[in-house]
């Protein structure tokens, strides 16, 4: 790694090297030629005289290089092959204001009734199959299956619900008319900005004596949310996970924005080897780890050699949302999978690869890679080999 030296510094913060030279005498009682070192407080103390913000920016490292050139390589789609995929829509909002409820409450409706009382509760994911009409010849009925990711609100779950609205397309803040807008709806809110997803607004528990709607829309409009008739573009649903009013129109929404906003990213190619982020995982001891997968490109297929943070292994089985083997699960699929050598993290891409070498190699350097982060954290300015000045 290069040191910074009289004359980058002098480049990254516009000062004349004489000049600079002198400023670090007095400040260092030292002498200093041209290419003499400049250790990085000295020269930030310096800069910032200037108006100047010294970062450190580290030169990657191999193993960095060699998993960026693996994931860009393994992550490039053939846009000829696209073909539309399901929404992925997360549930957020405040703890108790029925986000599992509501979620329940459309599994069962959409969800064939012998099916329902057979559903493990593995995975808080969900594929939803919701029927709308044709709209041409307004009566065949037309299939479209939705994906749902639950998020629990307590506030201790910050990261579940940033993650979350990172792997979706959709957010549905639930907020609870009794209550309206607390702490955790505004956190959700902020998380599907940041993760530039489309939001969705579901008013909930309107069935009960003390919901106070128009208070909770106003609180809402407040954050800056609106729907079109006050010049915003966010749909606004009432719902009751109790008595099932609106859910039905909470389905169309998110199909109407699947639709109107959403159907040039809504695409994957189910031809190609999967790759997706893990949503879960965790050790059993009869079953080994455990992983909810969500699928985001191509298929996963069982026997697959997967990659999954600094994990890898053979799919040894595969579940879907209803507890059920598969052996497939193509894009916006959420599954249970096992056969991972160790549980990787919540967030962690996971990549279908040809041969388990490969899988070896790029876990191999991502351990390494995670092993140097936490000591970097210590070392960071001895590890400066370049200048910026921001
Ligand atoms: P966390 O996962 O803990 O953040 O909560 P949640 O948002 O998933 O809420 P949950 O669905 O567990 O519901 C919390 C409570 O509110 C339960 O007692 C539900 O029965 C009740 N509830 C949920 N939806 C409604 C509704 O539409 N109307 C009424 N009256 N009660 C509801
Ligand atoms: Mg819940």
């Amino acid at each position: 790694t290069l040191p910074i030296t009289v004359r980058s510094l002098s480049e990254a913060i516009g000062m004349k090297t004489g000049e600079l030279s002198k400023r670090l005498l007095k400040e260092t009682s030292q002498l200093y030629g041209n290419n003499s070192p400049v250790d990085f407080e000295t020269a930030a103390l310096i800069a910032v005289e200037k108006n100047i913000e010294l970062i450190v920016k580290r030169q990657k490292t191999a193993e960095e290089l060699l998993i960026e050139d693996f994931e860009r390589l393994t992550r490039e789609v053939d846009s000829e092959k696209l073909r539309p995929r399901p929404p992925v829509v997360t549930i957020m909002g405040h703890v108790d204001h029925g986000k599992t409820s509501l979620l329940d409450k459309i599994r069962r409706s959409n969800v064939a009734a012998g099916e329902v009382g057979g559903i493990t509760q593995v995975i808080r994911a969900w594929s939803v199959t919701h029927k709308i009409e044709d709209p041409e010849t307004g009566e065949k009925v037309i299939e479209r299956p939705i994906t749902f990711l639950d998020t629990p609100g307590h506030e201790a779950f910050t990261k579940m619900r940033a993650r979350g609205a990172n792997v979706t397309d959709i957010a549905v803040i639930v907020v609870a008319a009794t209550d309206g807008v607390m702490p955790q709806t505004e956190e959700a809110v902020a998380h599907a900005r940041a993760a530039d997803v489309r939001i969705i607004v579901a008013i909930n528990k309107v069935d009960a004596p003390n919901a106070n709607v128009d208070r909770t829309r106003r609180q809402l409009y407040n954050l800056e949310l609106l729907p079109d008739d006050m010049g915003g573009d966010i749909q606004f649903v009432e719902t009751s996970a109790l008595t099932g009013q609106g859910i039905d129109d909470l389905l169309n929404a998110i199909l109407i924005e699947a639709e109107i906003n959403l159907a040039d990213d809504l695409q994957a190619d189910p031809d190609r080897p999967a790759f997706g982020t893990c949503l879960e995982a965790y050790m059993t001891s009869d079953e080994g780890v455990m992983a909810t997968v969500l699928v985001q490109q191509g298929t996963l297929k069982l026997g697959d050699i997967v990659l999954c943070g600094a994990n890898f292994g053979r799919v040894r089985s595969m579940q879907n949302d209803l507890g059920l083997s598969i052996e497939e699960a193509g894009p916006s699929t959420p599954v249970l999978i096992t056969g991972l050598g160790g549980v990787p993290n919540a967030d962690d891409p996971f990549y279908a690869v040809d041969e388990l070498t490969t899988a070896a190699k790029i876990a191999e350097a991502r351990e390494k890679k995670d092993r140097e982060a936490s000591l970097n954290r210590f070392t960071a300015v001895k590890d400066i080999d370049m200048l910026s000045a921001a």
